[in-house]
């Protein structure tokens, strides 16, 4: 893998469409996916939403917060009023990473070697995009963002990132679609709807 991000940066691509042609005809650095799922929404947006990685239904279409927590970020960002058209979105890791057990295929979080290895892609990414206001949404996005391991409810709130880019840490969607507790649950949910609310702000 080390050797497949020198290769990369080798070719240094002057465009955002380059860079996307790259990402795409990489090999996987994580095992197991079947394709690179790449970015996407407007150049110059207001705001840009960082994911961990591509979950089994987002490697099965080729496109980035398509399954059951893309689903969830849509209603939520709906509740705060932000258009997700209007917003530039994308992961950390580009390939999804899971174990088999029987006919699923089980997400697995990406290490921090691994976050790191992708993190020359985010960065010439976002350095194309020109987002004016980057959210991370959990541990990995964070990590990628920030340069370092960073805990999420810790640091939950308005963010500076590599670059004196103004951004926000808030948790993944997956997390709550995690939580058991339906009271828990729909707490959690009312937290994250104002997380956005309060991006929506930050960023206008
Ligand atoms: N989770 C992510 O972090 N990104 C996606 O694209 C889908 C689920």
């Amino acid at each position: 893998p080390l050797r497949a991000v020198a290769a990369m940066a080798a070719q240094d691509p002057a465009t955002l469409d380059e860079l996307n042609r790259i990402i795409a005809a990489s090999e996987p650095l994580v095992p197991g996916a079947t394709r690179a799922v790449l970015g996407e929404g407007p150049m110059s947006p207001r705001l840009a939403f960082v994911g961990e990685q591509p979950g089994d239904q987002e490697d099965l279409q080729g496109r980035c917060f398509v399954g059951p927590a893309g689903q969830l970020l849509d209603q939520a960002l709906g509740e705060a009023g932000i258009e997700r058209s209007q917003a530039y979105l994308t992961n950390a890791v580009k390939h999804f990473k899971f174990v088999q057990q029987g006919k699923r295929r089980l997400h697995q979080s990406p290490t921090t070697g691994e976050i790191k290895h992708y993190r020359w892609w985010l960065k010439k990414e976002l350095g194309f995009v020109q987002p004016g206001f980057v959210v991370a949404m959990g541990g990995s996005a964070a990590t990628a963002l920030v340069g370092e391991v960073v805990q999420v409810m810790k640091h939950r709130g308005p963010a500076k990132f590599e670059g004196g880019q103004r951004g926000y840490i808030m948790p993944h969607p997956s997390y709550l679609l995690r939580l058991p507790d339906p009271a828990a649950k729909a707490r959690a949910y009312a937290e994250f709807v104002e997380d956005l609310r309060r991006i929506r702000d930050l960023a206008a």
